[in-house]
């Protein structure tokens, strides 16, 4: 049973295979978390909740026990999950045992009331058995017949137990250089992670790894978790006076406010954690595993991602019908699946100045419309896609020149540009409505079978003044539940169509999106060797199937840094595989090797964006990175290594395969003799990969 009540204890034990989340009442009928790590076979191994010892009156923290989800009350000087103020003036939660129920197998609803106040707290709880991973998230009732504010609405707290020491990974970076890795101890004292841009952002994604110092690759115990929303965003990491670590997440509590008025109900977005003593390549696996079997829309989970062309880099807004047969003609040559044009194909675009938010075509580029060029597509045997960046205008387009209202905006106060343009107000219900009809003609006029959604700037001057005075600060989250809102329309109207969520690059990759995304922009970096560091990051949170890699030019607009085929259709290789390059400019020998690589890349797919990753060697230790795919059978796996430099005269170091079968005899492609699944994993392979910037595939297949 994954839900275990114990009501003369007043426990409640949630188990997935190899974990065990628990939870209890106190005396005062409070909630605390009691437990969180390796599972637990009995309800008597549980601790109690018992009462704390009486600490110093000034080291009241110690008087924080664990509560499962804090209301800011009494002595709690914590990162609180709940704050809110009533119609009275009260500004203090109690928050006390009403009843629980559990739904279906996993599920479980506890319900709190605040002790005066007309308020319940549902508290829903999922757990995955097989992926060790439990998700959760609040809604907050307001049962009485005046407003309460929320001040803070956060989804979850995780307290975790007490460690040696304590190390937090984390996920950080910049524009064009997003998910690096960065590890460090935790000491007194929070660490946020945040974003306030209204967006996930590049700059922090919303996601952590918690262990004691020691954990790597392969084994250790890690805690670790993910948000799913796509706006701001915080995750509190905190050490209290016992020096015990926990998390706190949700919505961010900056410049955020929520009228609950009589009736209504307040969704937080779903934090999932999980636990697992197998090291951090473990946790991210169980991640993938979650993603593609109960978070990824279902009407393409089960289908290979197709190979893409997409035409940016090679034409930026320089799109015209014939230049994109062009470039389709060349792409079809590859065994290209997909053609996506990009930015440059509507309104009056030419620049980065003009255009956005007029969503048909221009009438000069594309003089008959998009058919005769979707109908090319076709006849080439490709699906068509195109680019579009909704949630945006310029002041130089029609649509700003109607509605110079539409945007947020502080009156007698700057419109700050960002690439030239400015965010469409989606909490004004005549903004959402346009923009779904806008693009659901797209849909429904021309044969599209993917969208890429961008969304090009970070928000600013937040202003909906037309709005009731304590709604105005509800636009970062009414922003984002209305993207998913036309998200969700679109797909239920258009079920065929599949959609990436890009937000100039990587500013938009979290699991909230992935509910309505089948894919994520990696990064705006298409530079191979910098991509290696972006891509290893973005793995620890997220599928590679989700992780669209485009091969560039050998000279990316980066760096100039020439880079074979091979290398740079190898890095490219490590997720959904797409190519970006102007194609007209590769030579016969150029599209002859690109051809053969898609090729391969179509043959080892499965594996790739089915299987299980293992991350063999990574950039921050040697100077070359290898990952390797297994197929959920064990019967088929790929390695790709990607050398960065040779030093003297270094060698290639070990491949210690992971995840085949020990006692199974396996064909590594290009040597003769079969070799144990044990020998792969124990003596593993040396590689004879020579030189700089060199790069291989290895494909291995069990032996009938
Ligand atoms: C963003 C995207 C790019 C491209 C441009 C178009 O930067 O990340 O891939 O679509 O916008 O303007």
């Amino acid at each position: 049973m994954p839900i275990v009540y114990d009501d003369a204890t007043k426990r409640f034990a949630l188990h997935s295979k190899a974990m065990t989340y628990a939870m209890g009442f106190d005396d005062k009928a409070q909630l605390r978390q009691l437990y969180f790590g390796p599972r637990l076979p009995h309800i008597t191994d549980l601790p109690t909740c018992r009462a704390e010892d009486k600490p110093s009156a000034f080291d009241v923290t110690a008087e924080e026990p664990a509560y499962e989800y804090p209301g800011w009350a009494g002595l709690f000087y914590s990162e609180p999950c709940l704050k809110a103020t009533f119609a009275d003036g009260v500004r203090d939660v109690v928050l006390r045992y009403h009843h629980h129920h559990v739904t279906g197998d996993n599920g479980l609803v506890i319900t709190l009331q605040d002790a005066a106040h007309p308020l319940d707290v549902e508290l829903h709880y999922e757990i995955f058995e097989s992926e060790n991973l439990i998700k959760r998230y609040a809604v907050l009732k307001n049962h009485g017949d005046e407003e309460i504010m929320l001040d803070t609405a956060l989804s979850a707290a995780w307290h975790l137990p007490k460690l040696q020491s304590y190390r937090l990974t984390h996920l950080a970076g910049r524009w064009a250089g997003e998910t690096q890795i960065f590890q460090n101890p935790i000491h007194p004292g929070k660490t946020v992670l945040e974003s306030r841009r209204g967006i996930t952002s590049h700059h922090a994604n919303p996601w952590f790894g918690v262990d004691d110092g020691a954990a790597t690759e392969e084994s250790g115990d890690v805690w670790f978790g993910a948000l799913a929303w796509s706006g701001n965003w915080k995750i509190a990491i905190e050490t209290t006076v016992e020096e015990q670590v926990h998390i706190t997440g949700g919505i961010h509590d900056f410049d955020f406010r929520w009228e609950l008025r009589p009736s209504d109900t307040f969704e937080t977005p779903a934090f999932i954690a999980g636990f697992t003593s197998g090291g951090f390549g473990e946790a991210s696996r169980n991640l993938h595993r979650y993603q593609r079997e109960h978070l990824l829309p279902k009407n393409f989970s089960r289908q290979p991602r197709p190979v893409l062309y997409n035409s940016w880099e090679a034409t930026y807004f320089n799109v015209t019908e014939q230049g994109q047969i062009e470039l389709a003609k060349r792409a079809a040559e590859l065994g290209v699946e997909l053609f996506v044009v990009d930015d440059g194909w509507f309104g009056d675009r030419s620049s980065d100045h003009a255009g956005l938010g007029d969503w048909q075509p221009n009438a000069v580029k594309f003089p008959h419309g998009l058919r005769p060029l979707i109908d090319r597509v076709h006849s080439l045997g490709m699906k068509f896609g195109i680019w579009v960046e909704p949630e945006m205008t310029n002041q130089d387009s029609n649509l700003y020149r109607a509605h110079p209202d539409w945007v947020y905006h502080f009156p007698n106060r700057d419109r700050t540009e960002s690439r030239n343009q400015l965010v469409l107000n989606l909490a004004k219900p005549e903004v959402a409505a346009y923009l779904f009809e806008t693009l659901d003609k797209l849909l429904s006029e021309n044969e599209i079978s993917f969208i890429k959604w961008d969304m090009n700037r970070p928000f600013s001057e937040p202003g909906w003044l037309d709005a009731s005075a304590p709604q105005q600060q509800e636009i970062w989250v009414r922003h984002v539940r209305t993207v998913y809102d036309i998200l969700e329309r679109l797909r239920k109207r258009h079920p065929d169509v599949a959609f990436e969520s890009c937000a100039g690059g990587g500013g938009r990759a979290d699991m909230g999106m992935m509910a309505y995304a089948d894919q994520f922009w990696t990064s705006d970096n298409t530079d191979p060797y910098d991509r290696l560091s972006i891509q290893e990051g973005f793995s620890y949170a997220y599928a590679p199937r989700t992780m669209m890699c485009w091969v560039a030019e050998s000279e990316t607009w980066v760096k100039n840094r020439p880079s074979s085929v091979d290398y740079r259709f190898h890095s490219a290789m490590m997720g959904s595989l797409g190519i970006g390059a102007n194609l007209l400019h590769w030579s016969d020998e150029e599209m002859a090797r690109a051809r053969e690589l898609v090729r391969q890349y179509k043959e080892v797919r499965s594996i790739i964006q089915f299987g299980n990753l293992y991350r063999l060697l990574s950039l921050r230790t040697h100077h070359t990175m290898a990952v390797q795919y297994v197929s959920d059978d064990k019967s088929r796996s790929v390695v790709i290594m990607l050398r960065q430099h040779q030093h003297l005269l270094e060698t290639m170091p070990i491949l210690r395969l992971r995840g085949l079968e020990p006692d199974a005899m396996y064909l590594v492609r290009g040597i003769n003799h079969p070799q144990s699944g044990q020998a792969l994993m124990a003596r593993g392979l040396q590689s004879n990969l020579r030189g700089d910037a060199v790069s291989d595939l290895l494909v291995i297949t069990k032996q009938a």
